[in-house]
């Protein structure tokens, strides 16, 4: 797989990069954030393009601003050779990467993620793609980018809180990859104070060699799913609760901590256990669930086509830095963790 990912803060990478394309058309997408915060970085380095706004937020990811994307480029006449260039978070980038990989059955597209979580995961690994009917990327394709150029001066502006939620998956990557850097990563009194540059090349580096081992997720990929399984379950739990919003990052991060527990079945390490469960609850803070809580969000996971019968299949940790995918787990086992 030929994936071209730039990790730079100097805009004049990117210039010199658009200015050797030949594109005959280049429109920017951009939401109402990015528009305002990020997009003006980049305006004056880029060549003559169009712009498409679109609303921010997860519930906007669907097929009504798939529609208005497509009648824009319509409208504008945008040919095959024409160019999309994804400003934003993940979903900018998926939303946009959809849309790209199906107009005109195909035009080129960049992601510029500007999320601490777009810029770690969601802009690396070609998977695009919309909500549809209540499901989570239901409809998508894989589409890889011409270009994926992160640049960490784009997460000055971000919300504490969506940084927050990007760091969960930075947690991730270096507890199934790299224990060196998960004991760096937890000297840090403030995990405010990382230096952003550095732990992104790290988080980037960890997604793609993954990825480039196994595209289709048929084995090595699954490894990214650590956490998931029960995050997923929690995520789509307080989606349905208007009281209180969970965002992505915060889900899986409590999804690690449960994913930790259970994996003292393949002998991780207890002490191990309680350092990841310290480390996630002093950022994330503790998340108290009712018994009946519990139970709905147990239910929720077998709407994940993986799990039936049953059985559920998990990412666990032998050690830090090795994981196993493909574990069976019963649902008594994941009630044991929570009642003990
Ligand atoms: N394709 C993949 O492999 C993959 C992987 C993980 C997640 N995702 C998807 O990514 C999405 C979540 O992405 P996200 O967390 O980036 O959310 P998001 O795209 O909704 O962005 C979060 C918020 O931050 C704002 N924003 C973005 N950049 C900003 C900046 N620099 N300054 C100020 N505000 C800014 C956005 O407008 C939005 O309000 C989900 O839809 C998820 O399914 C995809
Ligand atoms: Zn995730």
């Amino acid at each position: 797989m030929l994936h071209n990912i730039i990790i730079d803060t100097n805009y004049n990478t990117f210039e010199t990069w658009i200015n050797q394309q030949n594109y005959t058309e280049i429109a920017v997408l951009v939401d109402e954030n990015t528009n305002q915060f990020c997009y003006p970085l980049l305006q004056k380095k880029l060549p003559k393009h169009q712009i498409i706004i679109i609303k921010s937020g997860e519930k906007h990811k669907n097929l009504k601003t798939c529609q208005q994307v497509w009648k824009q480029l319509t409208h504008l006449n945008f040919s095959r050779k024409a160019l999309l260039i994804n400003i934003g978070g993940g979903v900018i980038g998926d939303l946009g990467g959809f849309c790209a990989a199906t107009y005109k059955r195909g035009i080129d597209f960049i992601q510029i993620p500007t999320t601490l979580l777009a810029q770690v995961d969601a802009s690396v690994g070609g998977k695009t793609g919309i909500d549809f009917q209540n499901f989570k990327n239901q409809i998508g394709v894989f589409n890889i980018p011409k270009l994926t150029w992160i640049n960490t001066n784009f997460l000055a502006t971000l919300p504490e809180r969506e940084l927050k939620s990007g760091f969960a998956e930075v947690i991730k990557h270096t507890l199934i990859a790299d224990k060196n850097a998960w004991k760096d990563l937890i000297k840090k009194e403030k995990w405010q104070d990382h230096d952003w540059q550095k732990i992104v090349e790290h988080s980037v580096n960890i997604k793609k060699n993954i990825v480039e081992k196994d595209f289709d997720e048929k084995n090595i990929r699954k490894i990214l799913n650590f956490g998931h399984t029960l995050g997923h379950a929690i995520e789509s739990f307080y989606l349905n609760k208007p009281s209180k919003k969970l965002l992505h990052g915060e889900a899986i991060a409590q999804g690690m901590i449960w994913a930790s527990q259970l994996s003292q079945k393949i002998g991780f390490s207890v002490i191990e256990t309680q350092e990841i469960d310290e480390y996630i609850t002093n950022i994330y803070g503790e998340l108290k669930l009712k018994k009946n809580e519990i139970e709905n969000i147990i239910q929720l996971i077998y709407q994940d086509k993986k799990n039936f019968n049953h059985q559920i299949n998990f990412v666990l940790l032998e050690s830090i830095g090795k994981p196993i995918f493909d574990v069976k787990i019963e649902e008594n086992e994941i009630k044991n963790i929570f009642y003990i």
